[in-house]
């Protein structure tokens, strides 16, 4: 970096910046707003590039400026893409690693469906925090063909999030209502899920068809706490 301050990041996007593990050709931050945890991974060398996408062109030049004086070119390989994330063009290189962070669980499956439909034949990682709809989300990416890698409960500002990081490259199942990142002692974990609970049992009282099943399948994790 160019006489600047590292790049500090929040208990969620730290989580997810340390859940990395691997070096990748390129790692795409898609929704990047601020662009905070791509310029951590830039700033890390994680990938031989960082590309940032975002659909608010004025957040994108702001950030074009931002990353100009901190990451000069000459050392630092990143592009800013001005687009929607279900537009990209993906180059056909391996490994790929798109970050989907911060958007809603509709918006990230939708996400999840169009990268898949632009990389047909070449596995690729991604790293989701969804800010709601994990269920859903988790079974959309089973049936793309994803398995996981690691995930994580994050709780930052009395929010939770799941962190999933996941590769068409492992054969490990995800769950739907995660499970290797259930703490079965962790009193905030336990209040995560009696949340969750709380929140597909009204559901279930309206819909019950539709969501009796997602009621089963939480109750059956009973975390204590
Ligand atoms: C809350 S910010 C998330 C920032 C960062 N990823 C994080 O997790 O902190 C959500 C961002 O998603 C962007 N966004 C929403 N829909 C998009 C789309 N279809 N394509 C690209 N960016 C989109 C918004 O412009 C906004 O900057």
């Amino acid at each position: 970096m160019n006489n600047q301050t590292a790049v500090k990041l929040g208990r969620r996007l730290r989580r997810l910046d340390t859940m990395l593990e691997q070096h990748y050709s390129i790692i795409w931050d898609c929704c990047c707003d601020h662009g905070l945890l791509g310029m951590s991974l830039l700033e890390r060398k994680l990938a031989e590039k960082v590309v940032f996408v975002d659909i608010l062109s004025p957040q994108m030049a702001l950030l074009e400026q931002d990353l100009q004086g901190r990451f000069p070119r000459d050392k630092f390989n990143w592009q800013v893409i001005c687009q929607d994330v279900k537009d990209l063009q993906v180059p056909q290189v391996a490994p790929q690693l798109f970050v989907i962070a911060g958007v809603g669980g509709n918006k990230t499956i939708q996400f999840i469906e169009s990268l898949c439909a632009a990389l047909p034949n070449l596995p690729f990682d991604l790293l989701i925090c969804s800010v709601h709809g994990n269920y859903a989300v988790r079974k959309a990416l089973a049936e793309h063909g994803f398995g996981l890698k690691r995930e994580q409960i994050v709780l930052e500002n009395n929010r939770f999030y799941e962190a999933i990081y996941v590769s068409q490259n492992s054969t490990q199942p995800i769950i739907a209502t995660g499970l290797t990142m259930w703490d079965r002692v962790n009193p905030d974990h336990h209040r995560y899920w009696q949340k969750t609970l709380a929140h597909y049992r009204k559901k279930a009282a309206a819909d019950p068809k539709a969501f009796e099943a997602i009621v089963a399948d939480y109750e059956a994790l009973l975390i204590t706490g």
